[in-house]
């Protein structure tokens, strides 16, 4: 047995607010009273600072659109989403988006790309500049600075566009599938990536993914949804130590963690 799988977990995530985003009786339709799409219906959730989140659940159940509504990129009526004691309506700058396709500008180049968010909130261009090379260098891109988006793999993009995420060094990284369109072993890559690039940062972390492997592998806690509309049916809390390998996938709590998720969506066919 891998000794290392004992270990317990580091102090990063101990000491960080625990209610850091609150949800409360939180509930989205889209559309009309009659004609409405009712698609996330009463969640309640906390969500530690510094922690890393993952969120999974069948096609529709409202995943996006809870993401959405904490980036501040969709607004709510019903219910109430804290971050830090403060209401979240609207964009705001602690808040770092990655989609599932990286969104680069085809037309300009990768630093130019990962600057763009100084340009739209008006930062010091030097600065800007400088962090950009050394995001560039967490995200292990350094020398693909001044090549253009096409020139690199979906992997080297995705890449970019969270060093882009990064750049004016929001508190929080929300994530909508980054990783659905890479190969298995290139996703396999970007997690372990992006684990490490969360314990250098000690950002807090929301993940949607529709691998249920990937949600065990980088969460403290996976939250599990219901079908349309969406309900928060469980919280699973991951204990695997820090940092996980590969290996990790083998260790008996990944395949209990792993199993029941998948027995709960047995009849779901959208999970890897
Ligand atoms: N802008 C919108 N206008 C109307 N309905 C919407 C809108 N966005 C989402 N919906 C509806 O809300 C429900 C939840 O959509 P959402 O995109 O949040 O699901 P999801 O869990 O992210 O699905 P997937 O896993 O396929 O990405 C769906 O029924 C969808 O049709
Ligand atoms: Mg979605």
């Amino acid at each position: 047995m891998n000794t290392t799988l004992l270990q317990p977990a580091p102090a990063r995530s101990l000491g960080g607010r625990p209610d850091y985003i609150r949800i409360e009786g939180l509930s989205k339709t889209f559309g009309g009273r009659r004609d409405g799409v009712l698609a996330i219906k009463q969640i309640d959730c906390l969500i530690a600072q510094g922690s890393f989140v993952t969120i999974v659940g069948p096609s529709g159940c409202g995943k996006s659109t809870l993401l959405r509504i904490l980036a501040g990129l969709l607004d709510y009526e019903v219910g109430s989403v804290m971050l830090d004691g403060q209401p979240i309506h609207g964009t705001r700058r602690d808040v770092g988006v990655v989609f599932q396709s990286s969104i680069l500008l085809p037309w300009r180049t990768i630093l130019e790309n990962v600057m763009l968010p100084a340009e739209v909130l008006g930062l010091d261009r030097k600065q800007a500049r400088e962090r950009a090379m050394h995001l560039l260098q967490m995200v292990r891109l350094d020398g693909f600075e001044h090549k253009l988006p096409r020139q690199l793999s979906g992997g080297m993009q995705q890449r970019a566009s969270i060093a882009r995420a990064l750049l004016h060094d929001p508190k929080i990284l929300l994530m909508d599938e980054p990783f659905g369109a890479l190969d298995a072993m290139t996703r396999e890559r970007m997690n372990l990536e992006l684990q490490r690039i969360w314990m250098e940062s000690g950002k807090t972390v929301v993940l949607i993914t529709h691998s249920i492997p990937e949600a065990v592998f980088l969460g403290d806690k996976v939250f599990v949804m219901s079908p349309r509309p969406g309900t928060l049916e469980r919280v699973l809390p991951v204990d695997l130590p820090r940092p996980r390998t590969m290996e990790a996938m083998s260790h008996p709590a990944f395949a209990a963690a792993a199993a029941s998720i998948r027995e709960r969506f047995s009849h779901a066919a959208s999970f890897d």
